[in-house]
């Protein structure tokens, strides 16, 4: 096949990165082997060199895991992905692979909780010393800036508010202090926004989240320059070994050739959900980038070609009105995952955001009666329907 031809994300998502074995499969094989054989000593040496190209262990060599790296760098237009065990460590081996003792990064303060705990106490640890800033606010990354910042890390749209930030501006700032702009792509995936071609040097996923789709797995990936994610950080998992199974990476091989439709359908659903929520008079804010009132969106409409399917709302005045809600639902799952097909329902600030500082989140604006739906594939009548019978009926 001759990829060039293709430009389509969908085509891409189902045809880039199978090479066919002698045995003629067309759905990708599983290959779970730890290790691969050589003819010879000599052969063995050449490969383990380098001088010989060929799989050596699956710890940093594995076909199946191969594809589904090729295929998610295609789509986030990288030149090369490195697959991780989970979106942690995807983060982790980042951070791992380009930084060191005495770097300090800046980090937007509207992130997903246990990437804050990371930076704020585990990098901590080892010397890299990190200022959280408002996602939206430009001035505050620029100040945060020191001699010795390294990387800029944030989530657009965010986890859980969908705050968003202009990538472009921000990769501009970043270059011009000769920082590296991580994004993480979780709530978007490639099929929505493509933050390398907006200037950013490295996107990390979730792949547990909306590439699965399914929730069935847990991986990462980091998707970037062959220079940076293929040296630096490929060198760190090598070594480190937060490796993806080979048998997760074909669960996720399948997930991405419905990716399309399903992120698109979600979307559909979310906006519905988004806008009957709105008009509830039980409803206090709702957090939707598709929506006239989200303050940045605008910047949604230019910078993604579809608005996502997290809705974030809050109910009532308090924390007991957000369990009580949750604890009303018949259907939708009460569960932190999210970008599955069945619609889950979340309360950040107990669960998903609960080890963050209390101050640090309100701060960050996870008020305790904020709940967070992950909108799935099911009905949305059904959908709505469970929702009405959840708001008090006193
Ligand atoms: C935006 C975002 N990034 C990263 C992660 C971490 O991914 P994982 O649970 O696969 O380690 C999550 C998990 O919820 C997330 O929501």
């Amino acid at each position: 096949m001759d990829a060039k031809k293709y430009k389509g994300l969908a085509t891409t998502a189902i045809r880039t990165g199978h090479h066919r074995t002698p045995e003629n499969e067309h759905s990708d094989p599983i290959f779970l082997t730890s290790s691969y054989v050589f003819e010879n000593a000599e052969t063995a040496a050449a490969v383990f060199a380098g001088d010989t190209p060929g799989n050596i262990y699956s710890r940093f060599t594995n076909p199946t895991v191969q594809s589904f790296e090729k295929r998610l760098a295609a789509m986030e237009g990288g030149e090369r992905c490195v697959a991780t065990a989970s979106g942690m460590s995807a983060i982790l081996s980042v951070c791992m692979g380009c930084l060191k003792s005495g770097d300090h990064i800046v980090v937007s303060q509207s992130i997903f909780g246990t990437t804050t705990v990371l930076f704020n106490q585990h990098l901590t640890k080892f010397g890299i010393e990190t200022t959280t800033v408002e996602l939206t606010d430009i001035e505050s990354w620029q100040s945060a800036i020191r001699d010795n910042t390294r990387l800029l890390f944030l989530e657009t749209p965010s986890n859980p508010l969908t705050e968003l930030v202009d990538i472009k501006q921000l990769a501009e700032l970043a270059h011009d202090n000769d920082c590296l702009l991580v994004i993480d792509n979780c709530f978007c995936t490639p099929i929505l926004q493509r933050p390398l071609e907006l200037g950013a040097d490295i996107v990390v996923h979730s792949v547990t989240k909306y590439i699965d789709g399914q929730g069935r797995c847990m991986g990462g990936a980091i998707i970037g320059s062959e220079e940076i994610v293929g040296k630096d950080v490929y060198g760190f998992l090598r070594t480190g070994g937060p490796t993806m199974s080979a048998f997760n990476a074909w669960v996720f091989i399948k997930g991405l050739e419905t990716l399309s439709v399903r992120i698109r359908a979600q979307c559909e659903s979310a906006m519905k959900i988004a806008q009957w929520l709105e008009q509830h008079e039980q409803v206090n804010h709702v957090y939707y980038p598709g929506l006239t009132s989200h303050p940045q969106h605008e910047l949604a409409t230019q910078q993604q070609t579809g608005y996502g399917a997290i809705v974030a709302f809050e109910v009532g005045n308090s924390k007991q009105d957000a369990w009580d809600f949750i604890n009303r639902i018949d259907m939708i799952s009460i569960t932190a995952n999210l970008g599955d097909v069945k619609t889950t329902l979340t309360h950040p600030a107990s669960t998903t955001h609960g080890k963050i500082a209390p101050e640090l989140r309100v701060k960050a604006g996870i008020q305790e009666n904020l709940l967070r739906l992950s909108i799935g594939l099911e009905d949305v009548e059904d959908l709505i329907t469970d929702l009405s019978c959840a708001f008090n009926v006193d």
